[in-house]
């Protein structure tokens, strides 16, 4: 019933678009993202398991389950905020399971993440917002300075990029949610990231600004050959936007596979009540704290 999660393989380049890196480059190119195994537990409750994870340069790939899946989880653990007690985790050339306290500060640089909430600050403009990405840099900048002419010319040309540099002096709160998402992502731009991890990003937006905003995350996993982990509640965005399908259930990783080899049957099974189905859904699944 559930799909076997299939050895990642190198992927092909994502279907209608054209990817500035070859596609043999793309064969030969290593996971950015390399999760094997990965348990993790809260005062001994697991809430993942034996999760396996690749993220290939240039793909978007869509997380989905059922809210209390593991999907946040997950990401946190890619930027060591999650606790893990097993398995491996490898984000841009870092081990993650033997890390010193410099080099995480390094690695959060290199990973870009967009939330739900967008998290600008509201009354700030949102030039500053985009600049702000630039102090993920590792004390790179010196705010008594302010920011360099460079770092402006290349906040505005992020918010070129996404669509909205007529409001670069605009407070953020002044803007639509789908124009603070659009903040918010060139925001982890500015950052140079080497990942994306977007938790729910368009959760908060109705139907239109969803596919937008998921077009955007697109195009620059394409172009920038910077893969995406985006979370996503609605199956049909992940159908239409994503290279390959992630599936968590009760923190077991149920389905993995390209999008395009999914059936909607192969997906239902994410969203069935684990208590049905006990021997899929594990022990995790049956463990419940009070919510
Ligand atoms: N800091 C934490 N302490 C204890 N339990 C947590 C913590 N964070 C998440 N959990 C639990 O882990 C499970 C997965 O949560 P989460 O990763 O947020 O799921 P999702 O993002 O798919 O909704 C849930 O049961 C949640 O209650
Ligand atoms: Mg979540």
């Amino acid at each position: 019933m559930s799909v076997v999660a299939q050895p990642v393989a190198p992927v092909a380049p994502p279907v209608n678009t054209a990817p500035r890196i070859s596609t043999a480059e793309l064969r030969t190119a290593l996971p950015l993202v390399s999760v094997r195994g990965l348990r993790v537990a809260y005062d001994e409750r697991p809430v993942l398991d034996a999760v396996d994870l690749d993220l290939f340069p240039g793909e978007i790939v869509a997380l989905l389950g059922a809210s209390g899946s593991g999907k946040s989880t997950l990401m946190k653990s890619l930027t060591g905020f999650a606790p893990v007690s097993a398995g491996s985790v490898r984000v841009a050339g870092h081990d993650l399971t033997n890390l010193g306290r410099g080099e995480l500060r390094g690695l959060r640089s290199e990973v870009g993440q967009v939330f739900q909430q967008f998290n600008l600050i509201p009354r700030l403009s949102v030039l500053t917002n985009v600049l702000t990405g630039a102090l993920h840099g590792a004390g790179a900048i010196n705010l008594v300075g302010g920011f360099s002419t460079a770092h402006r010319q290349r906040a505005l040309a992020l918010l070129d990029r996404v669509g909205i540099a007529h409001k670069a002096k605009d407070p953020a709160r002044s803007l639509s949610g789908g124009q603070q998402q659009r903040v918010a992502i060139a925001r982890a731009l500015m950052q140079r990231p080497r990942i994306i991890l977007a938790d729910e990003p368009v959760a908060s937006l109705d139907p239109k600004l969803a596919g937008s905003v998921l077009e955007l995350l697109r195009e620059i996993a394409v172009e920038d050959g910077i893969p995406v982990l985006v979370s996503l509640h609605v199956l049909p965005l992940a159908r239409e936007y994503s290279d390959r399908i992630v599936g968590l259930r009760g923190g077991e990783m149920l389905v993995s596979g390209r999008t395009s080899s999914l059936s909607a049957g192969d997906l239902a099974v994410l969203y069935e009540s684990a208590d049905e189905d006990p021997d899929a859904a594990g022990e995790a699944a049956h463990a419940h704290h009070d919510a």
